[in-house]
């Protein structure tokens, strides 16, 4: 065994906007078997694509028609096999999205569902329920939808069905054995054909409390959230998981699940990570945590600590297609690109394992000024445009030239990618030296090189306010300054990586930058 996930670097292609094959804007299987290079250079050992099976698109493919296919925008099956077969030839692992808390409305099982009686077995996949009101013309609950308004829809015989996201996204029943097998078939399908894992969406969202009570709040909550609440994070579903465990453990070459799930508490999102369960869950709390070093210090010892708790590594990720770019959110323009090079530099050096989402090695900012009728997310529409959602962390990779879509597509691009992008290009940067993506790739590089980093213990060293220090063995530092303000440090060493455009090191450290310093002992003798 070689518990490769332990520490990993995995790379997120958001299928839709990583590279277009055929010319209609939209990105697909056949783009992104072209661009795996990419991937190899920036040194990525996996790859997670989001969901690219038949959908209406109702939110993204996050709708699913059909598990086991590939939606003709996407490709086909045989795209998927070629694309795979590609990964693996070039030592990438590659992970499928699998969406089993909701299918799309157009799923067969809901067709069926809705064809069928109340009461009727078909029905049972679902949650419909009876609604409340001496007519039954209020919701069974009082459960809000993650993406605006209520969770409930009614249907013209009077009952009602349960979808936490979208009303095109009904959420299945996972205490009837028939969904369990039937969700066991989709993984098989997938496992035969030689996928390497899954990301599990919404993972703690499958079972429900059995009595479906109200929550009692009156706020909205959002997609991304710790709070405690019936739908989310239920016991019973860990049973799930150990069942999946059995099934990749009966395949060859260490197959994996990774939780996309929302726990209350570091010690809650941990038991995904049971030796009889889930191999990695996402630990958003770095991605939650202000610029602060003291907010970053807390959020690493935790997390190291709960997941050592369980025997698992634990995963760092700063971005993904549900929330804003770092750049952007650390401040935006100059700054929020220095504070993201030295967050990802910071997190590279961390035991466990990094998942970079694409665009994050180019420093790509969010898009903020998208115009409206672009706009696909459902979160724009169902909060009446209050809340502009999450296009602007979509937009198209830009690989060359000097227009959009910048090499992304033949045609138009879904999004429109902004014009000054063209000095963010992988082209651009692969020719200038201090680029992102030629910091990510060197640093990957020696992440990957160096004996101490990846898996293993980390050591913090006093360091100023605003500045953390971590060892890692003793032949490795990593510094980072939180502040604005130069930090002069004694710290041994030779640089072997910095964040920012500075080619060497003289113990003066800038303000939003990270060093990693080595060969300390040749230095001290
Ligand atoms: C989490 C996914 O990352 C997000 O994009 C999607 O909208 C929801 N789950 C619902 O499937």
């Amino acid at each position: 065994m070689s518990n490769w996930w332990r520490d990993a670097v995995v790379y997120q292609v958001y299928v839709r906007s990583f590279a277009d094959g055929d010319g209609d804007g939209i990105g697909d299987l056949a783009g992104i078997r072209d661009r795996l290079p990419h991937l190899v250079s920036l040194g990525a050992d996996a790859v997670w694509l989001t969901p690219f099976y038949p959908s209406p698109m109702a939110d993204g493919g996050y709708d699913v028609a059909d598990y086991c296919g590939v939606d003709p925008t996407f490709g086909s099956l045989a795209d998927f096999d070629a694309l795979l077969a590609r990964a693996h030839e070039l030592g990438l692992r590659v992970l499928v999205d699998i969406v089993p808390n909701h299918t799309s409305d157009e799923h067969p099982w809901f067709v069926e569902a809705l064809a069928a009686a109340p009461g009727e077995p078909a029905r049972e996949r679902y949650l419909f329920r009876d609604g409340r009101g001496e007519r039954g013309e209020l919701p069974p609950n009082d459960w809000e939808s993650i993406f605006g308004g209520p969770a409930w829809t009614r249907l013209p015989d009077g009952q009602w069905y349960l979808h936490l996201f979208d009303p095109r996204q009904p959420d299945l029943n996972w205490r009837n054995p028939l969904v369990r097998a039937d969700f066991r078939k989709v993984l098989k399908f997938w496992l035969d054909r030689g996928v390497d894992g899954f990301r599990i969406d919404v993972a703690h969202g499958m079972i429900k409390h059995p009595d479906l009570p109200d929550t009692g709040l009156d706020e909205q909550i959002s997609l991304l959230g710790r709070g405690e609440l019936p739908y989310f994070d239920q016991d019973e579903v860990h049973e799930i998981y150990r069942d999946w465990r059995q099934l990749f453990d009966s395949y060859r070459g260490e197959r994996i699940g990774v939780a996309e799930a929302w726990a209350s508490t570091s010690e809650r999102l941990a038991r995904y990570v049971r030796p009889d369960e889930l191999h990695q869950a996402f630990n958003f709390a770095l991605l939650e945590a202000p610029w602060s070093a003291a907010e970053f210090r807390k959020v690493v010892a935790e997390s190291l600590a709960t997941t050592a708790e369980v025997g698992a590594t634990t995963t760092w990720v700063l971005g993904n297609h549900d929330v804003q770019r770092p750049v952007t959110r650390y401040g935006g323009g100059e700054l929020g690109e220095r504070r993201a090079r030295a967050a990802a530099l910071f997190s590279f050096a961390l035991p466990g394992s990094v998942y970079v989402y694409q665009g994050e090695e180019l420093g790509l900012p969010e898009v903020l000024d998208l115009p409206d009728e672009v706009r696909q997310d459902p979160i724009w529409k169902r909060s009446g445009g209050t809340d502009p959602g999450r296009d602007g962390c979509r937009v198209p990779m830009p690989w060359s030239g000097d227009r959009p879509p910048f090499g992304f597509s033949a045609g138009e691009s879904w999004l429109p990618a902004p014009e000054e992008w063209a000095t963010a290009t992988v082209a651009a940067q692969e020719s200038t030296p201090s680029s992102v993506l030629r910091t990510y790739r060197d640093a990957l590089a020696l992440r990957r090189e160096h004996p101490a980093l990846g898996d293993g213990e980390l050591e913090w060293v006093d360091a100023p306010e605003d500045v953390l220090v971590f060892r890692r063995g003793s032949d490795f530092l990593c510094a980072t300054n939180f502040g604005t303000e130069d930090v002069a440090l004694d710290l041994p060493g030779r640089l072997l990586c910095r964040s920012d455009a500075a080619t060497s090191w003289d113990g003066v450290l800038p303000g939003a930058t990270a060093v990693w310093l080595g060969k300390i002992h040749e230095e001290s003798a």
